[in-house]
């Protein structure tokens, strides 16, 4: 049997959540090292989509411990992929992830993955298939670099952030709040973030305008997880009543699941609300000690106000850093001999 696929945070027991977090701060400080962990060990990524922060992040952490990355993009230096399944090959797609993720497989000793969701039927996207296919084929460990569902390793490096500002995040007050954006954006990561912060048992408050609910699968796993450890979920549309004494403020856009695939039809719902665009006079809302979270790229002056961008309390350069300890981390515990770690990853 393969080692374990990392597709979700809560892939992650507890206790496993913890570990990474827990030696991603090691990393961090330089307590540990490993420089040569991941000698001879080779991770594949495959970027059906773009992306600055994964790949570097990626790349960078297999390097700083020994190892090899190879990134391949899909339809531009390798072959387009087909995810359907059942599907006659007569179009674009040269190859099927059948086949790919297979071969990778053979190759590397782990394989990573980014698929955004196609923006066809949220009934059949919400099942996350082409993730949960490629995993399926692939005879090596499966890394989600950001699929339809889940942005796991930025939920990570979300934790790993919370956990440095906040020390104890036990109840601690976390709002995710939507923002403004020119287009219709995925649900991965403020499902992911609102995991996180669950998963450290903060109590959770999301605020939307009407009608860009989370899927309620989504739901239902952030209230379990909050459950778990001891947090709580609250819903709102009432942005300035959700930021009232905020520790912790997460700004994201997405776009609304219910007119998934009638990109028309959801501009017309998310263009009324540009007035969610976070700005200075709604951070005063939070507490004074908080700090304004982003999974980046932003754009600025339509989710984000540039003022708190460049101001003291955001804290989006820092958790775009984490990306590269938590991975570290992820990638020592998947891929590394106990014995190259010593006994601060083997407690
Ligand atoms: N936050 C994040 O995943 O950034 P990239 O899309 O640049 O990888």
């Amino acid at each position: 049997m393969k080692a374990r696929d990392f597709l979700d945070t809560t892939d992650l027991s507890p206790t496993e959540f913890a570990q990474i977090l827990d030696l991603a701060a090691q990393l961090k400080s330089g307590r540990l090292r490993a420089d040569q962990a991941l000698r001879g060990r080779v991770l594949t990524m495959v970027f059906m989509d773009p992306s600055l922060r994964t790949r570097t992040s990626f790349e960078v952490a297999m390097v700083r411990h020994g190892g090899h990355a190879v990134v391949l993009e899909p339809g531009r230096s390798s072959w387009a992929l087909e995810t359907r399944r059942g599907v006659v090959m007569d179009g674009a797609s040269v190859e099927h992830i059948a086949e790919a993720a297979r071969v990778l497989g053979r190759y590397a000793d782990a394989v990573a993955l980014r698929a955004f969701p196609k923006g066809t039927s949220w009934d059949e996207e919400r099942h996350d298939r082409t993730l949960r296919d490629f995993a399926q084929y692939c005879e090596k460990p499966l890394i989600n670099l950001e699929s339809t569902r889940r942005h796991p390793c930025q939920g990570l490096a979300d934790a790993l952030l919370l956990r440095e500002r906040l020390g104890v995040t036990q109840g601690r007050r976390f709002t995710l709040t939507w923002g403004p954006h020119p287009k219709a954006l995925p649900t991965a990561v403020p499902a992911s973030a609102a995991l996180a912060a669950a998963q450290l048992g903060m109590q959770v408050t999301i605020a939307h305008p009407p009608g860009f609910d989370l899927d309620a699968d989504d739901i239902s796993a952030i209230e379990r997880a909050a459950q778990g450890a001891g947090g709580s979920l609250q819903i709102t549309h009432d942005q300035s009543a959700a930021l009232n004494g905020a520790e912790a403020v997460y700004v994201k856009s997405w776009g609304a699941v219910r007119c998934f695939g009638r990109p028309d039809d959801e501009a017309a719902l998310r263009v009324p609300h540009r007035g969610w665009k976070f700005s200075t006079a709604l951070l005063n809302r939070a507490a004074p000690s908080a700090f304004v979270m982003h999974c980046l790229p932003v754009r600025r002056n339509v989710e984000i106000d540039e003022d708190v961008l460049d101001g003291p309390q955001a804290a989006v350069i820092d958790q775009a850093e984490n990306r590269l300890h938590v991975q570290r981390a992820l990638l020592l515990r998947m891929l590394a001999d106990e014995s190259a770690l010593g006994n601060e990853v083997c407690s």
